[in-house]
């Protein structure tokens, strides 16, 4: 097992370059089942999602030829069956993507159920109503696989009951080889919806409308191989600039697109921070004197504050002076790491889906643990400002969407190390 060891009080300053989306790639090489031909995708991140992909994508029979570590070429050609049993699919809630691309290749999916971080229920009805609406009938199998199939797919009209990124990208998947024009309404704007879109286009799908509340899909009879580049990391880079404005740093953040992270800088400024666009329009430079104050924060679907940005910033907020209030509108159960921070000191009181945050001076460092993968970016921004020695347990939750987060975190000042510590020896006992 491993850990993260943190020496806190050291500020961020200098470069750091941000990689590919990982929420954008887990959509995307489903995606590639659809193809003809071989697709090949780049600027991917080294994180254990995309691996674990891979691996389902590689034993479902796909050919997968790594070009360099940010670059993979899929031949998806030799695949030939719509049934994934692996017990991969499990460890990941992106696996349910596969349903997408599989009823949109075979008219037919059948795919055990998605894993994933555990925020209380996590439903999956508005996928069925979508894959229904389109003719296919579906059916959940006793041994927790999920059965989709259609004589044929048939273009619809289909309004979301609530906005969800996962029901749109895989009604998405499953229209673009449909019959006819399919309309997605109240559908979800996030940059990785858009950036799956233009991934199909590229392909030689038809669909319009991406980024906003209206998608328009007419489906197509064959797609074909393509090179396609993935955007970069909206939640990566936003972490970044949290976690320098939390140390009181001065960061060029690069590789980014400034406008997917709007709603995170004027929630950064209205706490004090300086943020500036760089020349190339591709980078922003967050620079902070540590003197925080206080701001809400409620969570919202694109273009909103992220969800996934709701940890790192209570993080911020518990050292920002006054009282903050943190409403999370997305999730039921997105709270727990709360725990994990009282531990270290921080003065937050938790109501269901608000937490009122009381900022104190200071962090003390403590044995934590990572409840999920943004729960964890937040122990680490936690670490960074606490005094003292911070140790994260469960980081196996922030490899799945972290790319070489130690290594660009060391470059950047911090006092950071990943060491092996033995089973059974777990750091935090009777916690939660
Ligand atoms: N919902 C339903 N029915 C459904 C689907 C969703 O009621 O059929 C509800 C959910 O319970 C939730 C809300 O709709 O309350 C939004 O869920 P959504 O479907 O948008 O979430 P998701 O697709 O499961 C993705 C990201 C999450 C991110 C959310 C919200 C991926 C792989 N995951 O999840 O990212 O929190 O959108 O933006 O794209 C993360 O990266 O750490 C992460 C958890």
């Amino acid at each position: 097992m491993e850990k993260f060891v943190i020496e806190g009080g050291h500020r961020l300053n200098g470069e750091v370059t941000i990689s590919g989306a990982k929420n954008a790639v887990v959509a995307i090489l489903p995606a590639v089942l659809l193809s003809d031909g071989i697709c090949r995708i780049e600027n991917i991140p080294n994180i254990s999602d995309v691996t674990t992909m891979i691996k389902i994508l590689h034993g479902m029979g796909a050919k997968i030829r790594m070009i360099n570590p940010t670059t993979v070429e899929i031949d998806p050609r030799p695949v030939n069956s719509h049934i994934v049993e692996h017990d991969l699919t499990r460890k990941m809630r992106a696996s349910y993507y596969l349903i997408g691309a599989l009823l949109g290749r075979y008219s037919k999916a059948c795919v055990a159920m998605p894993g994933g971080c555990d925020f209380g229920v996590r439903p999956i009805d508005q996928h069925i109503r979508g894959f229904e609406a389109l003719g296919a009938q579906v059916t959940m199998e006793k041994n927790a696989m999920v059965n989709v199939k259609a004589d044929m797919l048939i273009g619809t009209s289909i309004y979301m009951d609530v906005v969800t990124v996962g029901a749109t990208i895989n009604v998405m998947l499953a229209a673009v080889k449909a019959r006819g024009l399919t309309i997605i309404e109240n559908a979800a704007k996030e940059p990785h919806i858009v950036d799956l879109a233009n991934f199909l286009n590229t392909m030689g799908a038809d669909v319009r409308g991406a980024g906003t509340d209206v998608i328009k899909i007419r489906g197509v009879e064959s797609l074909h191989g393509c090179t396609y580049s993935i955007i970069p990391d909206q939640i990566e880079a936003g972490t970044f600039m949290v976690a320098t404005a939390a140390t009181g740093g001065r960061v060029h953040i690069k590789n980014i697109i400034p406008k997917h992270l709007e709603s995170i800088t004027a929630k950064l400024e209205e706490c004090g921070v300086s943020i500036i666009e760089d020349e190339d329009g591709e980078g922003l430079v967050v620079s902070s004197n540590a003197n925080l104050v206080r701001c809400n924060v409620k969570t919202m679907p694109h273009p909103g504050f992220p969800t996934d940005m709701q940890p790192q910033m209570t993080v911020l907020l518990s050292v920002a002076e006054g009282t903050s209030v943190v409403s999370e509108s997305v999730w039921d159960n997105r709270f727990k790491y709360v725990d994990q921070l009282t531990r270290m000191g921080a003065l937050i009181h938790v109501d269901g889906k608000v937490a009122v945050v009381e900022g104190v001076k200071k962090l003390q460092g403590a044995p934590v643990r990572a409840d999920d993968l943004r729960a964890g970016a937040a122990m680490i921004i936690a670490g960074l400002i606490a005094s003292g020695t911070t140790e994260i347990e469960n980081i196996e939750y922030i490899d799945r969407g972290y790319d070489n987060i130690v290594g660009k975190l060391t470059t950047l000042g911090a006092k950071i190390d990943r060491v092996n510590f033995p089973d059974g020896e777990a750091l935090v006992k009777n916690v939660g």
